[in-house]
């Protein structure tokens, strides 16, 4: 078994515990921005529809999300990603992309994208520890809005969208990716 670190374990770049919490803030704030953007792919494609009923609500939620996170990288000035720019364009061309295929596969779309966010959102609350309270009641609070969404989108056929698997895992990967620069650039 090769030894891989665990996804939000420190990294060499993070001197201190507060470096640490920085650069969590930094990759929050960058997901909950490329979440946006996806949505906002989504509804381009299929506003007005009964799909896009249900992604307007989800786009709600992460445009809260959003503004938390906003609020908190200025209040602790934590730079932001210098990627913003990637993740508005790839965001968004995920969100229409998918949306073009057919509402099932936006939904597939959403449910990988939600169950990598999940996974980040609980390995980052047992990180922190009983550190930093407030940071972990609202990344727990996220990650409950966050497995909501996966459940709505398969509530809404995700996994009857043709190619689901190969779809869902280019999503998954892609997200992974994203997650991976977001901590370091
Ligand atoms: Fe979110
Ligand atoms: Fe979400």
């Amino acid at each position: 078994m090769s030894k891989r670190r665990p996804p939000n374990a420190r990294l060499p770049g993070d001197s201190t515990p507060e470096a640490e919490v920085a650069r969590m803030i930094r990759v929050d704030h960058a997901g909950e921005y490329g979440a946006a953007r996806i949505y906002d792919g989504q509804l381009a494609i299929l506003a007005g529809t009964e799909a896009g009923d249900k992604i307007a609500g989800m786009a709600a939620a992460e445009r809260r999300h959003l503004e938390t996170f906003d609020e908190m990288v200025l209040a602790r000035r934590v730079r932001p990603t210098a990627l913003a720019p990637l993740w508005h364009v790839a965001g968004f061309a995920l969100g229409a992309g998918t949306a073009l295929l057919g509402p099932r596969h936006a939904m597939a779309c959403t449910e990988a994208v939600e169950e990598v966010i999940d996974e980040h959102y609980r390995v980052q609350a047992e990180r922190l520890g009983g550190r930093e309270a407030a940071l972990k009641t609202t990344i727990e609070e996220f990650r409950a809005d966050e497995q909501d969404h996966r459940d709505t989108a398969i509530a809404e056929g995700a996994r009857k969208a043709p190619g689901h698997r190969p779809l869902t895992r280019a999503v998954k990967a892609g997200t992974r990716l994203a997650i991976w620069l977001s901590e370091r650039v």
